[in-house]
């Protein structure tokens, strides 16, 4: 029998609290100042713990890293719990996916109504409710006035894939740029836009032609000369017009700029609201579309439904996944009307928008707009506050940046060299996790602080202090 079957199902209580708890192997009262975690009761991973991870490595493909040790058994808010019994408080929502938290009722409720309905029915060739639902939603929450269609994908990765294809399609141009430190995703296309990590692509290649990859404006690490400019935002763009359009490949053979407004893998940097807009200004003059991928920094997480609302820009293509069904397997492509105009046939996909993954989106975006993405905001403004009082106390914090639950904390060696504390980081997050607090890297020194947007002040206060604890002990 598995863990899942031998979990009490809540029985027929109508309140959600009892029905929550049961799922767990002691209850986590909502309200209490103790809530019964984080609490290690064993040095994780323990002897459960071990015995999957033995099997797990037996078996599983060898290119699967693994950050640390966690083996989860179940989770509730911004809560986990292993296989043996520890919480954890979690700042990091599997890599922004966990947006409503873990196993929200109201989601799960959404899961299991659906899949006693039914699971999938081709979408490329069929009809139902959820997925019209979703399509309909996010055209509408779509930032910007112009009407939009959307093609719903099984992952990130698909939706890159798909946007590559469709602004191909559009007006025949074939030539892409993208971003350095960019994660797009590890399918042939969409892993020729990366780059994030050259282990990601060595020894893949040949990767898609006609990709160029532009410097992304960083105002920590301001690469380029930037005293003839504004700041780093005006800098790259101007970079762009001025050599790549010069030197390497002329602006009518642009299909499409892919850009993540706010940069996930590559460091959780911020650029200055300048970049965007001007790579909107420069798409509109060379008629290039500009693609906002949004699969890490959309759905609520910086605040606002999109980060690219933030710097009041419109993209022709906005791409989104991760937290948009609250971890069913859930991608969008969001495009112009005047842009998603490829043929009956060219598309598909068997499963991408399957009715129970709709159905969690439907009721994960109720959630997000309804309390989380308020939430967001507000625990963001507290988790910043923190995360600068200890930047202020350890000289290895360089940079804390961040908008709503989207916030980034860059170790250095020294500030001024800002040289990167690359094993620090790594010390910290394995650290974190045998102290309590799931906390995950990104960039070369960057701990991204990306929990459920569900978290409220006791998570972002007991997870302060697991994280000032355990940088104290390293430095
Ligand atoms: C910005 C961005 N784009 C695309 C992807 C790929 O998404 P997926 O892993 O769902 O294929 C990721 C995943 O981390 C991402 O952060």
């Amino acid at each position: 029998m598995t863990n899942a079957a031998k979990r009490p199902s809540g029985g027929s209580s109508n309140s959600k609290s009892v029905k929550r708890a049961a799922r767990l192997s002691t209850p986590v009262s909502p309200t209490s100042a103790d809530r019964g975690y984080p609490r290690i009761v064993v040095p994780p991973p323990g002897p459960r713990g071990r015995e999957i991870i033995a099997r797990d490595k037996k078996f599983a493909s060898t290119s699967y890293i693994k950050a640390y040790p966690l083996v989860i058994a179940r989770g509730e808010g911004a809560m986990v719990e292993d296989a043996d019994g520890n919480r954890f408080i979690d700042w990091m929502a599997g890599i922004a996916v966990a947006s409503t938290g873990y196993a929200h009722p109201k989601v799960v409720e959404a899961v299991r109504q659906s899949a006693g309905d039914f699971f999938s029915m081709c979408s490329t060739d069929w009809y139902y409710d959820n997925f019209s639902a979703v399509l309909e939603r996010l055209a509408k929450i779509a930032p910007g006035s112009s009407k939009k269609r959307v093609f719903l994908t099984n992952s990130g990765t698909e939706a890159v894939e798909g946007a590559i294809k469709l602004c191909r399609n559009y007006d025949g141009r074939k030539s892409i740029i993208a971003f350095k430190g960019a994660f797009h995703g590890r399918s042939y296309g969409a892993m020729s836009l990366t780059s994030s990590k050259v282990k990601q692509r060595a020894s893949f290649g040949p990767f898609l032609s006609g990709v160029y990859h532009e410097e992304y404006a960083d105002p920590y690490r301001t690469t380029f000369d930037a005293s003839r400019f504004k700041d780093a935002g005006e800098a790259c763009v101007a970079h762009i017009e001025e050599d790549l359009f010069q030197r390497a490949v002329p602006p009518e053979d642009v299909a499409a700029i892919f850009i993540e407004p706010m940069l996930g893998e590559g460091g959780y940097i911020l650029p200055p609201k300048s970049f965007l807009r001007g790579l909107r200004a420069l798409c509109d003059e060379y008629g290039i579309l500009l693609v906002c991928d949004e699969i890490q920094s959309g759905v609520g997480r910086t605040g606002k439904m999109w980060a690219c609302e933030h710097a009041g820009v419109e993209p022709d293509v906005l791409l989104s996944a991760k937290g948009l069904a609250s971890g069913m397997p859930l991608g969008a492509i969001i495009a112009k009307e005047s842009v998603m105009k490829w043929e009956g046939g060219s598309h598909g996909s068997t499963f991408g928008g399957n009715n129970v993954a709709c159905a969690a989106a439907l009721a994960t975006l109720d959630l997000i707009e309804n309390e989380y993405m308020p939430n967001a905001r507000k625990m963001g403004a507290r988790l910043m506050e923190g995360l600068k009082k200890l930047q202020r106390k350890f000289p290895c914090i360089g940079d804390v940046r961040g908008e709503g639950l989207f916030i980034g904390v860059e170790f250095v060696k020294d500030r001024k060299t800002k040289v990167p504390a690359k094993q620090l980081v790594d010390d910290i997050m394995q650290r974190g996790f045998r102290n309590g607090l799931l906390l995950l890297s990104c960039g070369s020194s960057t701990i991204r602080v990306a929990p459920p947007l569900c978290l409220d002040e006791y998570d972002v206060d007991a997870g302060l202090k697991i994280f000032e604890k355990t940088i104290a002990e390293l430095t």
